[in-house]
């Protein structure tokens, strides 16, 4: 049956590294792809971000491929995870052949709580000058993390938590997914989130899989692209019970966005994690061994050293599909 795929380019350089990705897509499924806007550009033009079609594209299709939003990207990207019920956002981060990384035995895998914290939208200017941003933490969104965190990984992972100052909401954090773990007979380690960002940069090989709370989550990530090569490497998923929504971690990037060169090794390897979430297991490995393949090999990009345009990187990754 012929599944159908959500395309949102977005702005800047997700217009750029999308089109790529949809190719790979196309290449290796039988797919039927839906385009819909979204971004600063569409706001422009329509008053805003997030037209209804594409609100309702994103609801209906068997999966979505994002690329990224600029100025605009909380009002895009939060209400695209709530349309898909995305409760966790699937962040791996790890080092390939080839690609100079600060540290090469990085290999990681971020679980990043995908709806509430201080991402659940309550900020407020209580007195002039004073501001507040209320976070929240459920029992109900640590839970349903902390259970997919347990099949995700059964061999165990670390909790990220700063449970010794914020008590009541990490402190719900941290016991809620300690005991979900505990009753799956999964291992958990907790790490207080400041102290473990210097690990992962000093150690980052004693860690695997890292669960986190949202802003946390956001942030170690991507200090886990500064240690593997950059943030054109990095992909995610917005896993939710039936639908997903695929994107790479990285922005519009303005100061390249238009020049042709922007890595799409991420939005490649989201497309690669859209496959695999929709049971194509075997192409989701094809996609990844062409893309580690351009990398050891190259052409790549100048985020990566080389001279190569996006378009010939994403050539030879369709080559090697
Ligand atoms: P960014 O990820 O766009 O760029 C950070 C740095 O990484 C830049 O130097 C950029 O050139 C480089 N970079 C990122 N992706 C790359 C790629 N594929 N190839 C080569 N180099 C790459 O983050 P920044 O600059 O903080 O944000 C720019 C805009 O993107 C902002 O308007 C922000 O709101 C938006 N943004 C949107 C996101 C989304 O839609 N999910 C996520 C993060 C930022
Ligand atoms: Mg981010």
């Amino acid at each position: 049956m012929t599944e159908e795929i959500a395309v949102v380019p977005g702005d800047g350089i997700g217009r750029e590294v999308t089109p790529v990705a949809v190719d790979v897509l196309d290449a290796v499924g039988d797919f039927e792809f839906v385009h819909a806007e979204a971004g600063d550009a569409v706001a422009d033009e329509r008053g805003t971000p997030l037209p209804e079609e594409t609100r309702e594209a994103v609801e209906t299709a068997d999966a979505t491929l994002f690329g990224a939003a600029g100025e605009s990207a909380a009002d895009v990207i939060l209400p695209l995870r709530s349309a898909v019920d995305s409760f966790v956002n699937v962040r791996p981060a790890r080092t390939y052949p080839g690609v100079d990384a600060v540290q090469p035995e990085t290999d990681l895998v971020f679980l990043r709580e995908n709806t509430e914290g201080v991402y659940a939208g309550h900020e407020a200017e209580v007195a002039d000058g004073v501001t507040t941003c209320t976070r929240v933490v459920t029992e109900d969104a640590s839970r349903r993390l902390a259970q997919y965190a347990c099949e995700y990984a059964p061999a165990g992972f670390t909790v990220a938590h700063k449970a010794n100052v914020m008590r009541v909401t990490d402190g719900l954090f941290r016991e809620t997914v300690e005991d979900v773990a505990a009753a799956n007979g999964v291992d958990t380690e907790a790490a207080l989130m400041d102290a473990l960002a210097m690990h992962l940069v000093e150690r980052p090989e004693q860690y695997d899989v890292v669960v986190c709370p949202n802003l946390a989550g956001d942030v170690l990530s991507d200090l886990a692209a500064g240690l593997v090569g950059g943030l054109g490497l990095l992909p995610s998923a917005n896993v939710g019970p039936e639908r997903g929504v695929f994107e790479p971690v990285h922005g519009t990037a303005p100061d390249i966005a238009g020049d042709g060169v922007a890595n799409p090794a991420a939005a490649v390897l989201s497309a690669a994690m859209l496959l695999e979430f929709l049971g194509h297991d075997a192409a989701g490995a094809r996609v990844r061994s062409a893309v580690e393949d351009v990398l050891e090999h190259g052409p790549t990009t100048p985020d990566l050293g080389g001279e190569a345009t996006t378009r010939e990187v994403g050539a030879a990754i369709l080559e090697g599909v």
